[in-house]
């Protein structure tokens, strides 16, 4: 088992705010059967680095994707229970209304606007009890996300209608008859049309009609062709969670807005998507919330994912955070760490600061001094503000500290966050800590350096020790290795300690 580190930075639109950062992960990855040899002969120093970095780049090359770390974890779907089923009309029964399983294929064309809305619809017909697929010849129904931009992305639907017809009528009498849905801007913009053009096709539903997709299949069920493609002046699916739906994205889109007003000359979006409406800011910050609680959920279930987030409050006062435009006051800040400590039991948390921003006074300095206390950071990167041309500060505020009052106030934060990331770091001393060995300490060619859980440096001699995974050999640690460290002293910047054994992520979790 070779294991490896790579950082990755997932984005998300949370402008500035100190939960931007919520989405720097450290990654700690592992990959179960490797079948790269790993390097074993000395040979000169250059020639080991590269052999190093070749090892780590085709192992990085042919490792596990980030999907792969979330997989098992996604969260589970949602059953349907009856009071959230919409009241049916008076031809349909409750029952008739839920997808009593049947397996739903989405197939998504066009823009980005179509990979939200099949989140969208199949957000609605999960709760409604239908199941999806990513067999094609598995399904009962496959509903199509169309696009109307230009022609030729319409006739790419209808060869696929084409295509789809064939195996409609291959269906096997012993299963539900197959159901085709056209869902989206070609369903707007040729309506009925479609219907008879293609008499496979058994539903329609418009850009704004996907809450009424179960009744449009409801009705579809018993034969008849069924459609809506009523445009909304105000529909913004704003209490409806997209479901992500590709397994291997990478990220998750927030919609905003829908439909569009401009009214482009040469443009079918105005007729096919309807006005321009915006979501309630609410319903998108909750949207954005989910996702970093689901962020926050990945970090303390998995072993493998670092347990360090990096909050940059850049200042304890709200009035120095007003001036700096942040968008969050020191209590939100204090609220968040708060929440992230409850959610992350022993998350290791790291920030930045400038001492000295224009206008900070004696007294909003001592309020970062107490952040600094309060929060107890393991990890500090400090800054005296250094004004910066074309900036918004640069234009509008006085750089007004004097240089020396900055540099006095940078030692005076480096000295609290130094105590206290001290404190924070010898509460390891006796413990045994579970560490990705990095290479040599820069310090001593005696020594080699690692990170713990809390992304920690721990620094430790290059002895041999057991091979916990290979019983009774002995062998010395090497880059991408697993070792359990026994904490034998901390400071504010390294832990340090004897090396036990090597192990692996999968068999060892570190103690106390
Ligand atoms: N002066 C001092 N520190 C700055 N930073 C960014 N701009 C400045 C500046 N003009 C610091 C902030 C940021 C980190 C990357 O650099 O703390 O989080």
């Amino acid at each position: 088992m070779h294991p490896f580190q790579c950082v990755l930075r997932a984005r998300r639109c949370l402008r500035r705010g100190p939960l931007a950062s919520v989405s720097w992960l450290l990654l700690r990855t592992c990959r179960a059967h490797s079948s790269v040899p790993s390097f074993a002969c000395p040979s000169p120093q250059r020639q080991q680095e590269d052999g190093v970095w070749k090892d780590f780049s085709s192992r990085l090359a042919t490792g596990p994707t980030f999907q792969d770390f979330l997989r098992s974890a996604s969260v589970p779907p949602e059953q349907p229970s009856s009071s959230e089923v919409e009241d049916p009309p008076p031809y349909l029964t409750v029952d008739e209304l839920l997808g009593r399983q049947r397996r739903v294929y989405l197939e998504t064309y066009g823009c980005q606007m179509n990979v939200n809305d099949t989140e969208i619809a199949w957000s609605i017909l999960q709760k409604s009890g239908y199941l999806r697929t990513s067999n094609l010849q598995e399904a009962d129904v496959i509903l199509l996300v169309t696009c109307s931009i230009r022609e030729k992305a319409e006739q790419t639907i209808w060869n696929r209608l084409h295509q789809l017809k064939s195996l409609k009528s291959k269906r096997l009498r012993s299963r539900v008859p197959l159901r085709i849905g056209i869902l989206g801007c070609m369903a707007e913009r040729l309506k009925e049309e479609i219907l008879n053009r293609e008499k496979m096709v058994d539903i329609l539903a418009g850009p704004d009609a996907y809450r009424d997709l179960p009744r449009l299949l409801a009705v579809a069920e018993s034969g008849q062709q069924a459609a809506n493609v009523l445009l909304s002046l105000d529909e913004t699916y704003a209490d409806v969670m997209p479901v992500q739906t590709s397994p291997s994205a990478t990220s998750a889109f927030v919609s905003i807005m829908r439909g569009c007003d401009n009214m482009c000359s040469y443009c079918i979006v105005p007729f096919t998507r309807g006005r321009e409406r915006s979501r309630p800011v609410a319903s998108i910050l909750e949207e954005v919330r989910k996702l970093s609680e689901q962020v926050l959920q990945l970090i303390r279930e998995r072993d493998n994912i670092c347990k360090q987030i990096h909050l940059p409050a850049q200042s304890g006062s709200s009035r120095v955070l007003e001036a700096m435009r942040r968008g969050y006051s020191r209590e939100a800040y204090v609220e968040l760490i708060h929440h992230i400590r409850e959610s992350i039991p022993g998350v290791s948390l790291s920030s930045d600061f400038i001492a000295g921003f224009c206008g900070e006074t004696e007294e909003d300095h001592l309020q970062t001094v107490s952040l600094l206390r309060e929060v107890q950071y393991n990890i500090g990167f400090l800054f005296a503000y250094s004004m910066r041309q074309k900036t918004r500060a640069y234009h509008r505020l006085k750089d007004d500290i004097p240089e020396e009052v900055k540099l006095r106030r940078l030692e005076e934060l480096i000295t609290v966050f130094r105590e206290e990331a001290t404190k924070a770091n010898k509460s390891f001393v006796g413990c045994t800590q579970l560490v990705l060995v990095e290479g040599p300490s820069k310090r001593s060619a005696a020594d080699l350096c690692g990170r713990n859980d809390g992304n920690l440096k721990v620094i430790f001699a290059d002895v041999e020790m057991e091979d916990a995974t290979d019983s009774g050999l002995r062998v010395r640690a090497q880059p991408g290795d697993y070792v359990l460290v026994k904490i034998t002293s901390a400071s504010s910047q390294t832990l340090k300690g004897h090396v036990l054994c090597k192990t692996t992520l999968k068999d060892s979790t570190a103690y106390c």
